[in-house]
């Protein structure tokens, strides 16, 4: 798909259709994901869990996120690629948020960022969105600080906690972020959101009223099985499908059944005979 999407379409696109985005890591997925036609690439630090075996997003930096962000930019000519801040990139120092923004959008050609809540959210999204850079939030569950959160749990269950995450949607849209991501709130709570809202709100675990839908693309297609949120709908099971290519592989290579002829080269028998003793 070529004509690529900008961050105004996206902003014009709420209340018309519902915006689709998933994320990616690597060049292969990231072209199907394009060529499907969905609007937004996330290149999520999720990379920490479903792809470099670790049990925290925290544990990712801004090389392996880099690294993995210019792949999926290579790949991409229509959706919209976010990169996504990691913790250490803007949590632990703040003045060197809008630094580390800038690496995404100059080394790894994202077209903006993603960052989640924390108590400095608003001063680093000022920051950040003064540099040109767009940016969506992201509030609910942020698995960054999930440990102050209580753990991995819905967020805005009460009405306090509700209330305060409505004022977060509001304060993001009035800094200027151009989309929010909520993760893991009441569909109610996301309902009233996605009303107050003019920019759209993108949903995981945040039922069917969000503007929009995310998922992490090894949960959606089956390749993570460590946990699986309830919120996940897996709309393929691949492992066992790549298990099974997996096993088959290693009893014809045993069996000396591949390389079949199909799959060799050969050399003429004048050629051969000269070298043969
Ligand atoms: O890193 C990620 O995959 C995310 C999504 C869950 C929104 O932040």
């Amino acid at each position: 798909m070529e004509n690529k999407i900008t961050v105004n379409e996206i902003l014009s696109l709420k209340g018309k259709r519902k915006l689709t985005m998933l994320t990616a890591y690597d060049y292969p997925l990231a072209s199907l994901v394009d060529k499907a036609g969905i609007d937004m690439i996330l290149v999520g630090d999720s990379l920490a869990n479903v792809v470099l075996g670790l049990d925290s997003t925290t544990k990712v930096g801004m090389t392996e996120m880099l690294h993995h962000a210019k792949a999926v930019s290579r790949a991409v000519s229509h959706a919209l690629v976010i990169g996504d801040m990691p913790y250490e990139s803007y949590q632990i120092n703040p003045d060197n948020s809008v630094k580390n923004a800038k690496r995404f959008i100059e080394e790894a050609k994202c077209d903006c960022v993603k960052l989640e809540w924390f108590d400095k959210c608003p001063q680093v999204t000022r920051e950040i969105i003064k540099a040109g850079i767009p940016v969506m939030g992201h509030i609910g569950l942020t698995p960054q600080t999930a440990d102050q959160l209580g753990g991995f749990k819905v967020q805005g269950k009460d009405a306090e906690t509700a209330k305060r995450l409505i004022d977060q949607a509001q304060e993001l849209e009035k800094l200027g972020c151009f989309a929010v991501v909520l993760e893991c709130v009441p569909d109610k709570i996301a309902k009233i959101i996605t009303e107050k809202l003019k920019i759209p709100t993108i949903g995981i675990g945040a039922g069917v009223h969000c503007d929009g839908q995310v998922l992490v693309i090894h949960d959606m297609l089956g390749l993570f099985s460590r946990y699986t949120p309830k919120f996940v709908k897996k709309y393929l099971d691949l492992s066992p499908l790549i298990s099974k290519a997996i096993e088959d592989y290693k009893s014809e290579v045993i069996a000396e059944k591949f390389p079949g002829p199909e799959h060799s080269f050969s050399i003429k028998e004048e050629e051969l005979k000269k070298i043969k003793p």
